[in-house]
C-alpha cells in the first residue's frame, strides 16, 4: 500500500511517500515515519484523514491499533494522511510528578526555614509555630505525597503523553500557588483561627482527602491494568450523585484546609482550582453523555449533577 504523508497545507512530509504492506496498522505507519525522520517518534505524531477545504467537519484521527485499510475508503492501494507534529512529549506520570513535587518541597521551606521572611523585611526572633501551622504542614504534605503516589500506583491513564510545554505551564501553576499559600500560612505575623474552627477544617479536609483517594480507586477499576477500557460510567459512592466526584472531593478538601488556615491566598487558590475543575467536569460530563446516551445496546447515562450537588 502506498501512503502519502502530507502537512495540513498539502506539502509532502515524507518525500516520495511510504510503501507498507496491505495489512499494516496505523502504529506501523507511525514507526515507518519515525524511521525516516528520527525526531518524529510515534507519540509526537498526529495523523488524520484529509478534510475537503470547504468542509467544517473535524478531521478523523487515525487510531494506532486500527489497520490502514479501514481508512482507505474502497481504494486499498493508496492512502493520504495528514501529519501534525505535536512537539516534544513527556509521559503523564512525568508531568504529574514534576507539578506535584514543587508544592511538596517548597511548602516545608517556609515552615522549617523562617529565615526566608528576612528576605521580605521581617525580623525573626524565635521560630515557634501555632498548632494550626503544624497541622497545615502535615495536611499539605500528605495531600501532595498522596497525589504522587496515586500518579504511580493508582491512575490508569489513557493518553500516553502530554506536550512538554505543559510541564512548564503546570509547574508554574502549582509551584507558584504552593509558595504563595505557604508564605501566608507560615508567616511570622500569622493569626490562627479558633481551636474549634481548626479542628472542623482539618477534620473535614482529611475526610475529603480519603474520599478523593476512594474516588480515584473507583476510576482505576474502570480500566484494565494496561489502561484499556476507554471511558465508562463511574458508579458507587459520590459518583451516584456527581459525574466527577474526584473533583468534588478535591474542592471540598481545599475548603476544609481554608476553614482551618483562613488565608486570602488559600481562598484564591480554591476559587481558581474550582473554576478549572468545573470546566473539566463539564467536558467529561458531555463526553460520557455523548458516549452513553441513547446509543443502542448501551446504558443510558444517568441524570447527575456535573460536579457540585447544590445541597453540599
Ligand atoms: N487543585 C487543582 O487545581 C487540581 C486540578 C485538577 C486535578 N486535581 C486533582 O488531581 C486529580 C487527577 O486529575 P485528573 O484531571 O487527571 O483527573 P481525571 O481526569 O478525572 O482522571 C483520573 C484518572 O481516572 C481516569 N478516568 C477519569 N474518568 C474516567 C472514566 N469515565 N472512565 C475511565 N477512566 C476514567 C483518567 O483517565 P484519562 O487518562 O483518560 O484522563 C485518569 O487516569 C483530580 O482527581 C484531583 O484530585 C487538582
Amino acid at each position: 500500500m502506498k501512503v502519502a504523508v502530507v502537512s495540513r497545507s498539502g506539502r509532502e512530509v515524507i518525500k516520495g511517500g511510504l510503501e507498507l504492506n496491505d495489512k499494516a496498522t496505523v502504529a506501523e505507519l507511525q514507526e515507518a515515519i519515525h524511521e525516516r525522520t528520527k525526531k518524529f517518534y510515534p507519540s509526537r505524531q498526529r495523523l488524520t484523514l484529509p478534510v475537503p477545504p470547504d468542509s467544517k467537519d473535524r478531521p478523523i484521527i487515525l487510531y494506532y491499533k486500527k489497520s490502514l485499510k479501514e481508512y482507505c475508503d474502497g481504494n486499498s492501494s493508496s492512502l493520504t494522511v495528514v501529519f501534525k507534529d505535536l512537539g516534544p512529549q513527556v509521559s503523564y506520570r512525568t508531568l504529574f510528578f514534576w507539578e506535584y513535587l514543587g508544592p511538596l518541597l517548597l511548602y516545608p521551606v517556609f515552615y522549617f526555614f523562617p529565615v526566608v521572611y528576612r528576605f521580605f523585611g521581617y525580623s525573626i526572633n524565635a521560630s515557634t509555630h501555632h498548632d494550626v501551622q503544624t497541622y497545615a504542614l502535615y495536611s499539605w504534605c500528605f495531600h501532595y505525597f498522596k497525589r504522587i503516589m496515586e500518579t504511580f500506583f493508582v491512575h490508569r491513564f489513557s493518553h500516553a503523553t502530554s506536550p512538554l510545554s505543559n510541564v512548564f505551564r503546570n509547574c508554574t501553576y502549582y509551584w507558584t500557588f504552593g509558595s504563595y499559600i505557604a508564605y501566608y500560612v507560615n508567616h511570622p505575623l500569622y493569626t490562627p483561627v479558633s481551636d474549634l474552627q481548626m479542628k472542623i477544617g482539618f477534620g473535614f479536609g482529611i475526610l475529603c482527602q480519603i474520599s478523593n483517594l476512594y474516588c480515584h480507586i473507583i476510576l482505576r477499576n474502570l480500566r484494565s491494568p494496561d489502561g484499556n477500557g476507554g471511558y465508562q460510567i463511574p458508579r458507587g459512592f459520590l459518583f451516584n450523585i456527581v459525574t466527577c466526584a474526584n473533583y468534588t472531593t478535591e474542592i471540598y478538601q481545599w475548603l476544609g484546609f481554608n476553614i482551618a488556615t483562613q488565608t486570602v491566598a488559600g481562598y484564591v487558590f480554591l476559587v481558581v482550582a474550582a473554576f478549572i475543575m468545573t470546566d473539566w467536569a463539564f467536558t467529561k460530563h458531555r463526553r460520557l453523555k455523548k458516549l452513553f446516551d441513547g446509543k443502542e445496546g448501551r446504558t443510558k447515562y444517568p441524570r447527575r449533577w456535573v460536579i457540585l450537588p447544590p445541597f453540599l
